[in-house]
This record gives C-alpha cells, sequence and structure tokens, in this order.
C-alpha cells in the first residue's frame, strides 16, 4: 500500500479549509503539516493553531512534520483526534529515543527525519522504535525546491536494513516530487510520498486532477 501526503505548506491560505476538503475528496491518504520555527530550519510556517482550524472540518489524518529545534516542547500542541503520525528531525533530537517514546506514549505514530546530509547509519539505533522514516530530498525550509536524487540511495539502503532487520516502519520522502519524477521516487522503495507545490495549483479543478494523476501513477507502480 502506498499512500499520498499533500503539504498544505503550498495550499491558497485564504482558503485553507476548501482546499483541504478538494485534496482530501480527491483521495489524498493524509494531509501534511509542514511546522517550520525559522530555527532549525530558515522559514517560519504556521503552528498548531492553523492545523486545529482544520479539526471539525472533514479531512485526512495528519501527517505532522515538525521542523522545530527542541520539539519536546510541542509535541502534546499536535495532539488531536486527526493526528496520525508525528515525525520529528534526528538533527533537532539530543534524545531522540525519549522524544520518539513520548510520541509513542501518547498513542500517536511517531517518525524520525534525515536532511539530505545525514546519513541513514545515523538512525540505525531508533529503527526499531519507530513507525515511520521520513527521507528528505531537499533541505528542508521551503516549498518548490529542486530534487536531489542522489537521497533515492539513502531510501534503498534503508529497505535493505529494514529487511534485515525484520522492521515494518514506512518510508516516506519529502520535497521536491513532481509526477516527473515520481516513478523513480516510488521505484527505489517510498510507501508515503509527500508533495506540494506539485500538487496545489491555481484553481480546485487543477489541484484535484494532480491528486488524482499521482494517485494513478502510484497505482500502477
Ligand atoms: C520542505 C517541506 C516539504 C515541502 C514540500 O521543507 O518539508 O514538505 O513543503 O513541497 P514541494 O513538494 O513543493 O517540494
Ligand atoms: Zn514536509
Amino acid at each position: 500500500m502506498r499512500y499520498l501526503a499533500p503539504s498544505i505548506l503550498a495550499a491558497d491560505f485564504s482558503k485553507l479549509g476548501d482546499e483541504a476538503v478538494c485534496i482530501t475528496n480527491a483521495g489524498a491518504d493524509f494531509l501534511h503539516i509542514d511546522v517550520m520555527d525559522g530555527h532549525f530550519v530558515p522559514n517560519i510556517s504556521f503552528g498548531a493553531v492553523v492545523m486545529k482550524s482544520l479539526n471539525s472540518i472533514a479531512t485526512s489524518p495528519y501527517d505532522v512534520h515538525l521542523m522545530i529545534e527542541n520539539p519536546d516542547r510541542y509535541i502534546d500542541d499536535f495532539i488531536t483526534e486527526k493526528t496520525e503520525f508525528i515525525v520529528v528531525h534526528q538533527e533537532a533530537c539530543i534524545h531522540l529515543h525519549r522524544t520518539v517514546s513520548h510520541i509513542k506514549s501518547l498513542g500517536i505514530k511517531a517518525g524520525v527525519s534525515i536532511n539530505p546530509a545525514t546519513p541513514v547509519e545515523s538512525i540505525t539505533e531508533i529503527l526499531p522504535f519507530v513507525d515511520l522514516v521520513l527521507i528528505m530530498s531537499v533541505n528542508p525550509g521551503f516549498g518548490g525546491q529542486k530534487f536531489i536524487s542522489h537521497t533515492l540511495n539513502k531510501v534503498r539502503k534503508l529497505r535493505v536494513l529494514r529487511e534485515n532487520m525484520e522492521l515494518d516502519f514506512l518510508i516516506e520522502m519529502d520535497g521536491g516530487i513532481t509526477e516527473f519524477n515520481l516513478e523513480d521516487v516510488l521505484n527505489a522503495g517510498v510507501d508515503m510520498v509527500v508533495a506540494g507545490s506539485a500538487i496545489f495549483k491555481d484553481s480546485s479543478d487543477a489541484t484535484l486532477n494532480q491528486v488524482k494523476k499521482f494517485k494513478e501513477i502510484m497505482n500502477n507502480e
């Protein structure tokens, strides 16, 4: 099973509710929630208040990507009935096992993410404890950046590790994914695809079409 998680960072925030409902109706499996603090990454996006504004709307479950320093301080704010995954960065956590354990103790699936320059080997010891690993295919901080294809090697490595260690975490990839490189991403072994600027377009019809196009490619692979 493969999942599509459009990043609402690329949505029109003046009509965020409509945008979220549009991609949900078109078949998005998750809403990818990009939280940026201006410290861990050089950009500020939005926090739990904006995410929670979607709670009463019928949307897909949340895949929360915390690109923030000291995520332990804020994890509890992101717990809602719709929160399925909370993903923290290896680079931002001094006590990664403690952070992952805390997320799981709240009944939420835990994920760990690594930046393009961070090796897969840096997370080997945490793999038995996580439900998802997010391989960044751009340097986090902005939507619309160019895909770094070298990061596909890390997906392949991770698949081997998963098999050898007899684990079943999902492999997610985020950044610069379009309908044109999606096949490469899937062939490398990605289970969960994040896409922002390639999904959200000027009209809701065009956005709906992009979700359908992605899902079609994902179902064919
Ligand atoms: C990057 C974010 C991504 C980004 C994806 O820091 O984590 O989720 O919004 O956007 P695109 O698909 O435009 O690269
Ligand atoms: Zn993200």
